[in-house]
C-alpha cells in the first residue's frame, strides 16, 4: 500500500556512545547485516513518498551504506539531538509530504507492517502525533510514556528525568514515531535543549503539542521485541538473538532440520533446501546457498558458498567461495580455502586444503593433502600427504591432472605440472616434470636393504652397553680415575663389528 502522503525519516547520525567504539552505531551488526540497513529496508517496503536519512557522525559511511538503496541523506552536524535531527531532515522532506515516519536507526527489528499500521492510525485518528509504545519487563534506559486520564499522551519523560513514581511505568516510547508535519514544525523550531545532556528532544515535541492543545496518541506494539533498540553491546547481542531466531523458525517451518538450535547462525540471505540436517555449531553465512537433503555436521562454517542437493559436510569443515555439485562430501577437518569446485560426487577427507582447484566428477582426495591451483579430471585419486607445490617464492603456478589417475601417496607436485590421463605416481615422488598419459612417473632414492645389519648393530651397541656398566662399577669401587675415563672413551668410540661393515659396503652398488 503506497503511502504517497508520508516521508519516513530515519536517525542514524548519532556516535553510539555507549557501545564504546570507533564505529558509528549504525553500522555496528546483527543477526547479519547493519542495523541501518534493516530501518531502511523496513521503511522502503512501505512505499513512501522518500525516505530520508539523517546522518552525522562517519556520515561517509552511512551514506556510502544507504544511497544505493535509494535514500536520501540530510547532514546532520554536529549531533544535537533527536529533535534537532529532525529539523534538519526537513530540508530534504519532498512537499507532497504531509506526514512523517520518525525511526530511529538502532531500533533494526522493526517490521514494516507495525509502521504501516501506524500510519494508518495516525491518519485515522487526525493525532498530531502518534507514538509507538511498548510494554517491557524492563523499561530501564527507555523514555516513558504519561498517559492524561483520558487515556492519551500527556509526556513523554526520559530514562534519566524519572521520579521514583514514573519509574515504575512499564509503557516505553519506542521513538517511532507518526507526525503531521504541519503542526510539528512549529513546536520543534522552539524546542531548547533543558536536558545535562544540552541536546534538543524529540520527545518533548510531546508535551509542547499538548500544551498547544494537540492530540497526541500512543499505539501499543503488538510484539514489543520490534521496538528494541541498540545502546549497548548486550542490546545488539539481544537484538541479534532475535534475528537468528527468526531466520532459524522461518528455515525450519521450510522443512530444515536443525539440531541444537540455538548454537546455529544463519546469515539473512542464507538459503537451505528441504531436508537438509544442519548439526550443531553450523554457521551459514554471506550468500550461502544450500540444496536440499544436505547434511552439514557439527562445527562446520560455510560463507558464501554453493552446495547442490545431497551434499555431506562432516564436523568442523570451513568451505568458503566454493561449489559443491550434488553427492559431494568432504571433511571432517577439511577447508575449501576459496574458489573451489568439487563436481558431483567429489570427496574431500580429513585435513585437506583446497584452494582455486577444480575436482572432478569422483576424485577423491581424502587424507592430509593441499591442492592449490590444480585441475583435476574425474576419477582420480589423491594419495594421502600429496601435496601441489604451486608457489615458487614469487609466482603461483598451475598442476593439471588427468582422468583416472593414481597419484601414490606423499608425492609433491613441483607446479607448473601436468599428468596424463591414467598415469600412475609411484609414492614419495617428486614430479617436478610432466607424466605423459598411462605412464608410471617415479621421482625418489631407490631401496637399499643391508642384510644382517641391524642384527649385527644391535649386538655392537649392547656390547658398548656392557662396557659402560661394567666401568660404572668400577667406578664405585676405589679405583685410578684416568682408567675409568679411558674405558669410557673407548666405548664410546665403537662401531659395528668388521662382518657387518662388510655387508655394508657388498650391497652398495
Ligand atoms: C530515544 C528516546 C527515548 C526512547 C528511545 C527508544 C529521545 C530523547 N529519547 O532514546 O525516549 O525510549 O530512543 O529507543 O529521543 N540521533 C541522531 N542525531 C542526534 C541524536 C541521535 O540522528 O543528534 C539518532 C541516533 O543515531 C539513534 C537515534 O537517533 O539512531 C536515537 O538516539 P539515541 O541516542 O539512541 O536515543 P535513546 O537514548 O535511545
Ligand atoms: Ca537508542
Amino acid at each position: 500500500m503506497p503511502l504517497a502522503d508520508f516521508a519516513v525519516v530515519i536517525l542514524a547520525a548519532g556516535k553510539g556512545t555507549r557501545l564504546r567504539s570507533s564505529l558509528a552505531k549504525v553500522l555496528h551488526r546483527a543477526g547479519g547485516r547493519t542495523l541501518v540497513e534493516y530501518v531502511v529496508q523496513a521503511s522502503q517496503r512501505l512505499k513512501p513518498r522518500a525516505v530520508i536519512a539523517v546522518v552525522g557522525y562517519q556520515a561517509a559511511q552511512v551514506s556510502a551504506l544507504v544511497s544505493p538503496l535509494g535514500v536520501r541523506t540530510a547532514i546532520q552536524q554536529p549531533q544535537r539531538g533527536t529533535g534537532h535531527a529532525v529539523l534538519v531532515a526537513r530540508r530534504a522532506l519532498p512537499t507532497a509530504a504531509k506526514f512523517a515516519i520518525v525511526v530511529p536507526g538502532d531500533a533494526p527489528l522493526v517490521r514494516t507492517e507495525t509502521l504501516a499500521a501506524l500510519a494508518q492510525a495516525h491518519r485515522q485518528s487526525g493525532a498530531a502525533a502518534t507514538i509507538l509504545s511498548a510494554e517491557l519487563a524492563n523499561p530501564s534506559g527507555y523514555g516513558r510514556i504519561l498517559r492524561g486520564e483520558d487515556g492519551s499522551v500527556a509526556a513523554i519523560v526520559e530514562d534519566s528525568a524519572l521520579t521514583a513514581e514514573q519509574r515504575a511505568i512499564t509503557e516505553i516510547n519506542s521513538s517511532i514515531y507518526a507526525f503531521t508535519l504541519a503542526k510539528l514544525w512549529p513546536c520543534l523550531v522552539r524546542l531548547r535543549p533543558s536536558n545535562v545532556h544540552r541536546e534538543i528532544y524529540l520527545t518533548d515535541a510531546v508535551a509542547m503539542l499538548r500544551q498547544q492543545g494537540e492530540l497526541v496518541v500512543a499505539q501499543l506494539a503488538a510484539d514489543p521485541d520490534e521496538v528494541l533498540g541498540c545502546n549497548t553491546r548486550a542490546d545488539l547481542s539481544s537484538v541479534d538473538s532475535v534475528f537468528r531466531r527468526r531466520k532459524r523458525a522461518a528455515l525450519m517451518d521450510s522443512g530444515v532440520t536443525i539440531h541444537m538450535p540455538e548454537t546455529v547462525l544463519v546469515d539473512p540471505d542464507v538459503t537451505v533446501g528441504a531436508d537438509t540436517i544442519l548439526g550443531p555449531g553450523v554457521q551459514l553465512l554471506g550468500r550461502t546457498r544450500v540444496g536440499v537433503s544436505c547434511d552439514i555436521q557439527t562445527g562446520s562454517i560455510l560463507t558464501d558458498s554453493t552446495l547442490d542437493d545431497g551434499v555431506t559436510v562432516k564436523p568442523y569443515s570451513f568451505i568458503n567461495a566454493s561449489q559443491l555439485a550434488s553427492g559431494a562430501q568432504i571433511g571432517p577437518f577439511a577447508h575449501l580455502r576459496f574458489a573451489v569446485r568439487m563436481m558431483k560426487g567429489a570427496r574431500v577427507g580429513n585435513f585437506v586444503e583446497v584452494k582455486k582447484s577444480v575436482l572432478g566428477e569422483g576424485v577423491k582426495a581424502m587424507h592430509l593433502s593441499y591442492l592449490g591451483d590444480a585441475n583435476i579430471g574425474s576419477e582420480t585419486n589423491v594419495g594421502a600427504g600429496t601435496i601441489t607445490c604451486n608457489y615458487d617464492g614469487v609466482a603461483k603456478h598451475p598442476t593439471t591432472i588427468g582422468r583416472r589417475v593414481f597419484i601414490g601417496s606423499d608425492t609433491a607436485l613441483v607446479a607448473p605440472v601436468r599428468v596424463g590421463d591414467a598415469a600412475y605416481i609411484g609414492a614419495g615422488s617428486v614430479i617436478t616434470e610432466n607424466v605423459p598419459a598411462g605412464a608410471l612417473g617415479l621421482a625418489r632414492g631407490r631401496q637399499v636393504n643391508k642384510p644382517g645389519w641391524a642384527n649385527a648393530r644391535r649386538r655392537a651397541m649392547a656390547a658398548s652397553a656392557r662396557l659402560a656398566e661394567h666401568g660404572r662399577k668400577a667406578k664405585r669401587a676405589p679405583r685410578p680415575k684416568k682408567a675409568t675415563v679411558r674405558t669410557h672413551a673407548r666405548a664410546a668410540k665403537r662401531r659395528p663389528p668388521n662382518s657387518a661393515r662388510k655387508t655394508h659396503r657388498k650391497s652398495r652398488r
